[in-house]
């Protein structure tokens, strides 16, 4: 499958990537949509690839603060490699801007997915949206 990459601020991708965090987390998940939202999103780097017909087919952002979040891929897409794209990229976007450290508030599911991308658990399991979470940190 052919796709690109693109990373920018809420202006520019809200659009597609609000149409996967819909599709992901308030459809797929039940996560309440008065939730998915917050004033984050508008001072994130937010990351969204898309397939060859300009369809976009994964997401993430990157808070100022340097947590990470809102890791969404397409469920029939899935496996493939790209949220794993999506998160090398907001990573290196991180260590250009100079973080030293990040986290993120893994899904416990997906706790696999993010120590194989160098993360590691940092505490114990809690609820949030409804969903079992564990934090996570990440040193470059
Ligand atoms: C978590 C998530 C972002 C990962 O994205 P992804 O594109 O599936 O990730 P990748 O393909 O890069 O990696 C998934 C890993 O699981 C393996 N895998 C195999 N089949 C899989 C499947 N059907 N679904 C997910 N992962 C699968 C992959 O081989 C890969 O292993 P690797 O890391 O050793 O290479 C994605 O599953 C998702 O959007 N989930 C729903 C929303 C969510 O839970 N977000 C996370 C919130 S913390």
């Amino acid at each position: 499958m052919n796709w690109c990459i693109v990373t920018g601020d809420w202006d520019q991708l809200r659009e597609d990537a609000q149409r996967l965090r819909i599709e992901v987390f308030v459809i797929e998940q039940s996560v309440p949509i008065e939730l998915e939202w917050d004033e984050s999103d508008a001072i994130s780097i937010h990351t969204v690839a898309y397939d060859e017909d300009g369809q976009p087919i994964a997401t993430g952002r990157l808070l100022p603060d340097g947590h990470i979040g809102r890791m969404a891929v397409r469920k029939n897409l899935r496996g493939a490699g790209l949220g794993g794209l999506v998160l090398n990229t907001l990573l290196t976007e991180a260590q250009r801007i100079g973080h030293t450290e990040l986290m993120l508030h893994a899904q416990t599911h997906a706790l696999g997915f993010y120590e194989r991308h160098g993360f590691h658990r940092a505490g114990e399991e809690f609820m949030e949206a409804g969903i079992a979470h564990m934090k996570m940190t990440y040193l470059f």
